[in-house]
């Protein structure tokens, strides 16, 4: 089957190398000419694990081709995917839809046979009818279902989510709609991934209310390990504790300085927006965002009163080791380093920092922040490291250099890498997220 992926960001470059892996013929649209200029070279203009190989052999396969042209894309496809983003919009927080509708309206005149608009952007209940609306007052000929297909893939994991999905959802209101959705994921069906049909408000409930349920969850762990901190218990046995309770489960119960990144901060607030709109509050999502909104400072104030309080903070330099809000990925959005390094620099201090994949998007966002080539670089004369982001390669610093390089032995370790014995046997100082 033909397929066209519009946007080639994160989720619809995945998505798109990923179903011509299953055997469809796709074609990647984007309306960056740099992105997809760079796919025509072979370069991937996001970092994810894994996706320059898949893009490649795909490619070669003939499988899989990238274009700028909309119009000319879509010929011939039966299902057009809608994967462009969803940002908040400025002032309210609602999801901001113009690009969805921008999408929609140039689909509606160009469509040319009987399609299937799937829309895989994370959308407020309500934007499949509105997209239908649009195609409608385009005045096409041809008959056209909309679907909405939310995606449930993470960043820096995404290729085995999106080809070993927990679940499938799709969000249909006619026969058309559930038999082209059916033949796109026949290989996901020949896998036994469980597909779940539901109505299409259904399906865009489903993303939001899944994302705030996970936010919710990494920020009830939070709270308990400022509690652990407060009551000298250890937040890690507390997770595994309730985490080995099969109602419970151990993910997304690791404490932290803060959900980021380009999906739960966005989600969790569009969610509170059409709360809002039905008059029907999520008062624990409102608290949540609350709570985790301010979280991420109170990580930079962690750090400054490891460097003995906000007077002695002035003019000491800190290395902060990680600054994507996770790791495995370039993405910077809403990244908690991003409010820590802030208070830091509010502070007075000097700010040091090293990224494996990030620096590059990190450095128009934090430009007083210096970037460095190594965590070693960064550490040099630092009077306190900060390690924000659990990449691979902070996990077994070399402790005695780290010693020598640094003005002060100070560990803030706000992601629970080390192990405290271990840390302070080495002679350092060692702050961690409720460890007591
Ligand atoms: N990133 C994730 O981990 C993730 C996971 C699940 C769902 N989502 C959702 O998927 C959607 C896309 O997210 P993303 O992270 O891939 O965004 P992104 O910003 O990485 O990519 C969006 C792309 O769409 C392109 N675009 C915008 N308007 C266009 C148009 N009219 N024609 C062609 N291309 C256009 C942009 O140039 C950009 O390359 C969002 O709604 C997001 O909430 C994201």
């Amino acid at each position: 089957m033909k397929i066209a992926m519009v946007g080639s960001g994160y989720v619809g470059l995945v998505s798109g190398a990923c179903f011509a892996d299953f055997g469809h013929d796709v074609v990647c649209i984007d309306k960056d000419q740099a992105k997809i200029d760079k796919l025509h070279d072979g370069e991937m203009p996001i970092y994810e694990p894994g996706l320059a190989e898949l893009v490649g052999t795909n490619v070669k396969s003939g499988r899989l081709t990238f274009s700028t042209d909309l119009a000319e894309a879509i010929k011939g496809a039966k299902a057009v995917f809608i994967a462009v983003g969803t940002p908040s919009r400025r002032g309210d927080g609602h999801a901001d839809l113009s690009y969805v509708h921008a999408v929609a309206r140039e689909l509606g005149a160009a469509l040319s046979g009987d399609t299937v608009v799937v829309n895989k952007s994370t959308v407020p209940v309500g934007t499949g009818d509105e997209v239908e609306r649009i195609l409608g007052d385009s005045g096409t000929a041809h008959k056209f279902a909309v679907v909405s297909n939310p995606e449930f893939l993470r960043e820096g994991a995404a290729i085995g989510d999106f080809k070993r999905p927990d679940r499938i959802v799709i969000g249909a209101e006619d026969d058309f709609g559930r038999e082209v959705m059916r033949e796109v994921y026949r290989p996901l069906f020949l896998n036994e991934s469980p597909i779940l049909f539901t109505s299409r408000r259904s399906a865009e409930l489903i993303k939001y209310a899944a994302n705030a349920f996970l936010a919710t969850k990494i920020t009830f762990i939070n709270e308990m390990a400022d509690l652990c901190e407060k009551v000298g218990a250890d937040v890690q046995d507390v997770a595994r504790g309730i985490g080995s309770d099969n109602r419970i489960g151990p993910k997304f119960l690791h404490a932290g300085p803060g959900y980021g990144g380009s999906c739960f901060p966005k989600d969790t607030l569009a969610l509170l927006k059409t709360a809002e709109d039905y008059e029907s509050p999520v008062r624990i999502v409102e608290a949540v965002v609350k709570t985790n909104d301010s979280r991420k400072r109170a990580m930079g104030r962690k750090v400054i009163e490891a460097l003995g309080g906000q007077d002695a903070a002035r003019g000491k330099k800190v290395a902060l080791l990680g600054l994507t809000f996770k790791p495995n990925t370039d993405d910077m959005r809403d990244s908690p380093a991003i409010a820590v390094a802030q208070t830091l620099i509010d502070a007075g201090a000097k700010v040091a920092a090293y990224d494996p994949e990030g620096m590059e998007q990190a450095r128009p966002l934090m430009p007083q922040v210096t970037m460095c080539g190594d965590p070693y670089e960064a550490i040099e004369g630092a009077d306190a490291i900060a390690i924000v982001t659990e990449w691979d390669v902070f996990r077994a610093l070399d402790l005695g250099r780290v010693k020598e390089l640094a003005n002060a032995p100070v560990l803030v370790d706000l992601r629970n890498i080390y192990q405290p014995e271990d840390v302070r046997a080495a002679g350092f100082e060692y702050d961690s997220i409720g460890r007591g």
